[in-house]
């Protein structure tokens, strides 16, 4: 067998050379979040005008979201599957796509004709002794896309940190590398005020030892978190994990020992955070990153033990639905993994979904338990899959209630501020019995 290192070498090039063989008509991937290859992004939007109808596709963009300018009209067309702060405009203007689906299906949709990739952009480690590079913070989607790509374009990035689980590619799967060192970007935790607290309490209270965990974005998981301290014996099994996870493994309350699959490892399909976490998940072996279909998948997620999903989200309406990813019509982020988990830990016989929000936005001048939604909004969790709805104020179990059990339910944690008036709508549609305290 030749040399792998023969092999790499005729493959370098440079990133203006490498994104040159993308053909008009492509469907280009990016790397998932922390793995979008800047280098290669950059070269791409400076030499726009060489494209014809080439489409990107991606989840978390933590870039500058450059290609989706007014001016990449014609040449490229953003289609996000998550979206977020650098290409919410685009979406909300029409100059790009939103396209939604289970994160846990992606891989069968890259390879059956339901979603084919073309041209797959990623962030690698330079390779190790064997020729194998590491896709680093986010396997779970990028890996599946980059094996079912026709050409894939590697950034091979010495700041990537090396993770293990299925987290490698072998050179020779590579059409061109360009070798540039780029800093991961970093995610700071969200700010936990007295809400974000109260609500990572409630949380806690319902998350007992032996617990595995599946862990969302923001200030709120972070919170969860910070309440865990007293625990024994947590796992992770999650679509993603950050900083806060570090902190409770050091200190031995997460150890993986009552997890039933993967026992004793946390195992993620892409991580996000702070320079902290990339260190930690450096040839950590207890850290395992694997492929979305394993990770995000339902039947997966419900074998394990006590298996608790927390996640956020916008609004509730009276009769238990759940917006997570729209304001009204207009496309806010995505769906992500949200539902995988809601319907892999409501079919853990011991496991527990909870969607957490504060009880207001917009610095408290909106309810987001709501009597219904406007015209347009997502409904990102159905009102038979949901199961806990935490706020500030408190939990519920809306789980085999009644429509209007679970209205009142709602009320008991709406903000006190709008309570009288949600109360008035659950007269208005149940007549003028009692409406919660
Ligand atoms: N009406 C009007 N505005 C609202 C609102 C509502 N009901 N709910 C939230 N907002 C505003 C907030 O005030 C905030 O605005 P600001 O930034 O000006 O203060 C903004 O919308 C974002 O809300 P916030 O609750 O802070 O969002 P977040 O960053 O905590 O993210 C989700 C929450 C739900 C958008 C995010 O978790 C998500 O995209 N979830 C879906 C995917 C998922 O769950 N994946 C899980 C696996 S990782």
């Amino acid at each position: 067998m030749q040399d792998w290192k023969e092999i790499y070498r005729a493959k370098l090039t440079t990133a203006a050379e490498a994104v040159k063989h993308i053909p008009d008509g492509a469907r280009v991937f990016f790397g998932h979040a922390a793995n979008e290859p800047p280098v290669l992004v950059d070269a791409m939007v400076q030499n726009y005008e060489q494209y014809k109808n080439v489409e990107i596709v991606h989840w978390v963009p933590m870039g500058k979201g450059e290609y989706t300018l007014p001016k990449m009209a014609g040449h490229i067309r953003h289609n996000a599957l998550f979206v977020g702060p650098s290409t919410r405009a685009a979406v909300q203007e029409g100059r790009a796509d939103y396209t939604p689906f289970f994160f846990y299906q992606s891989p069968r949709f890259f390879t059956d004709g339901t979603m084919p990739v073309d041209v797959a952009l990623v962030s690698l480690t330079p390779p190790d002794k064997h020729g194998f590079c590491s896709f680093g913070v986010s396997v779970g989607g990028t890996k599946p896309a980059a094996l079912a790509a026709k050409i894939v374009i590697a950034q091979i990035n010495d700041q990537m940190p090396r993770t293990m689980g299925d987290s490698f590619i072998h050179v020779s799967r590579l059409t061109y590398a360009v070798e540039a060192s780029s800093p991961l970007p970093e995610l700071g935790g969200g700010s936990i005020g007295a809400v974000e607290e109260a609500i990572g309490r409630n949380c806690a209270a319902l998350i007992e030892d032996g617990s595995t965990l599946q862990l969302g974005i923001g200030s709120i998981p972070d919170a969860v978190l910070k309440s865990l301290g007293d625990k024994k014996d947590l796992g992770i099994h999650s679509e993603m994990f950050s900083d806060g996870v570090v902190d409770l493994y050091r200190k031995g309350v997460i150890t993986g020992a009552a997890k039933t699959l993967n026992k004793g490892k946390m195992v993620a399909a892409f991580l996000m955070g702070s320079k902290k976490l990339y260190e930690f998940v450096d040839q950590n072996p207890d850290v395992l990153m694997l492929p979305v279909d394993y990770v995000n998948d339902p039947v997966v997620i419900a074998q394990q033990n006590k298996m608790v999903a927390i996640n956020s989200c916008l609004q509730v309406d009276f009769n238990g639905q759940v917006n997570s990813e729209s304001m009204g019509a207009k496309q806010f982020s995505g769906i992500g993994g949200q539902l995988d988990y809601v319907r892999g830990a409501s079919m853990c016989p011991n496991g527990k979904a909870i969607l957490a929000m504060p009880s207001t936005a917009k610095h408290g001048t909106v309810s987001r338990i709501v009597p219904v939604f406007a015209p347009g909004t997502t409904v990102t969790t159905t009102r038979t899959d949901v199961h806990y709805i935490v706020t500030e104020y408190g939990a519920v179990d809306l789980r085999g209630k009644s429509l209007r059990e679970r209205a009142r339910l709602l009320i008991s944690i709406a903000h006190p501020d709008f309570r009288d008036e949600l109360r008035q709508a659950y007269r208005e549609r149940y007549g003028n019995e009692e409406a919660g305290t």
